[in-house]
């Protein structure tokens, strides 16, 4: 292969097109023009687009990833495009929030967030130039409702959007979750038992996408009015425990803390495989599993990002990913469709700019995207794909 040949990143960035035509307007109009964003979503490719999209509409953009989420050669492609990306790839909280902290020392204008890891802080230590931002998560919409008084700035929620709720995480998430265990296991879905916990827009795609693959999918939510709609879409809704008797794999997509734990270890079938899509990595609380008294030997498959524990009775239990994010987790993470993404991170550029104008005011604190974007977002993806 040549030096000159086009990689991995080249290839998503150019088929973002709505972001390219956005990126094409913003060139034009320079919405940001003086202005400074300080973002903290994942470095991977899809959002090496929309961060070149920003840059293209006037902005300095100061940008970090999430846990266990960046990519190196993302960070390297953004650097070479006068971005300031300073995201390290990690699985260690303490180095994660030290970029965050960098971020934000930087006292950017706007801020881009996905997990409310840069509002959290903005609410203990605010600073005065800050105009507002984004939070792209169903995570962090719930860590920074609590917050609102104290943050009192204009911050719009992407998750929020129908566009994100159906285009990502109701068709995308599912298809990458489905993806990422066949490139973590090789295994077969034919016939195996999969519980999905969850059933909110990610968990009905992760469970339709195991359906079709023809592996024998129950749910467990703890919402009754949720469960009774697995229910009625086909689902098997046995209660938690016997679900997690039954389970090959179990898939973790609930925005919740400790959902599979330590005490789980008695219940579990030998040869269980669990599997994490939730954006925190604590839906499986894996430190707690690792140090149960039940595990006997933790096996690390070179390079695979397996895990498999052996307990005391013989059994064994396998951990994909660490109980990180498993779609940006292990070996050639590809994360959601481009698709999704490129109609997500639109929105995402199109609420940066509304922000930028002035167009919101404080009352529009963690509240969902305006729905003029939402419609015009739609018409631009239409227009460019019928
Ligand atoms: N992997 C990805 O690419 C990706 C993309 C988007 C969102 N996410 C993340 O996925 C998670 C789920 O997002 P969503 O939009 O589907 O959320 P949601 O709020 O729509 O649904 C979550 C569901 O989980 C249920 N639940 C909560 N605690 C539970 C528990 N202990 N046991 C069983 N069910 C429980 C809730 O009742 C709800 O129905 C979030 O962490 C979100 O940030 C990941």
């Amino acid at each position: 292969m040549s030096a000159e040949s086009p990689s991995r990143v080249d290839w998503i960035t150019s088929n973002c097109q709505l972001l390219a035509a956005t990126a094409a307007e913003f060139l034009e109009t320079k919405p940001f023009d003086g202005l400074s964003i300080g973002t903290a979503i994942h470095l991977e490719p899809k959002t090496a687009a929309l961060l070149t999209t920003l840059k293209a509409g006037g902005a300095h953009v100061i940008a970090t990833g999430n846990l266990n989420s960046t990519q190196p050669a993302t960070v390297e492609w953004l650097k070479a495009r006068g971005i300031q990306a300073i995201g390290v790839a990690t699985t260690e909280a303490t180095a994660h929030e030290s970029t965050i902290e960098a971020i934000l020392a930087e006292k950017p204008d706007l801020l881009l967030d996905n997990g409310g890891d840069l509002f959290a802080r903005v609410a203990e230590n605010p600073y005065v130039r800050l105009k507002g931002g984004t939070e792209e998560t169903t995570s962090g919409r719930m860590r920074l409702m609590p917050l609102r008084d104290r943050l009192n700035l204009p911050i719009l929620v992407i998750n929020d959007s129908p566009i994100k709720q159906f285009a990502e995480n109701r068709h995308a998430v599912g298809q990458s979750l489905f993806e990422s265990y066949m490139r973590f296991t090789n295994r077969a879905t034919q016939g195996r038992r999969v519980t999905v916990f969850g059933y909110g827009a990610c968990g009905k795609g992760t469970a339709a996408c195991f359906r079709n693959a023809f592996a024998t999918v129950s749910v467990v939510d703890i919402d009754p009015v949720t469960t009774l709609e697995a229910h009625l879409d086909g689902f098997a809704t046995p209660p938690r425990d016997e679900a997690i008797v039954s389970a090959d794999v179990i898939v973790t997509v609930t925005g919740a803390p400790h959902v599979i734990g330590a005490a789980d270890l008695t219940l579990l079938k030998d040869g269980a495989i669990l599997m994490n899509g939730g954006h925190f990595p604590h839906e499986i609380d894996v430190a707690a599993i690792r140090q149960s008294p039940l595990v006997e030997q933790a096996i690390r498959y070179e390079g695979e990002s397996i895990e498999t524990l052996r307990l005391a009775d013989g059994r064994a239990i396998h951990i994909l990913g660490g109980g990180h994010m498993a779609n940006l987790a292990g070996p050639r993470p590809l994360g959601n469709t481009v698709e999704s993404m490129d109609l997500g991170f639109t929105l995402q550029a199109r609420c940066l700019e509304l922000i930028a104008k002035g167009g919101v005011d404080a009352s529009a604190c963690v509240v969902p995207v305006p729905p003029a974007i939402d419609r015009a977002v739609a018409e631009a993806y239409l227009a460019l794909n019928r």
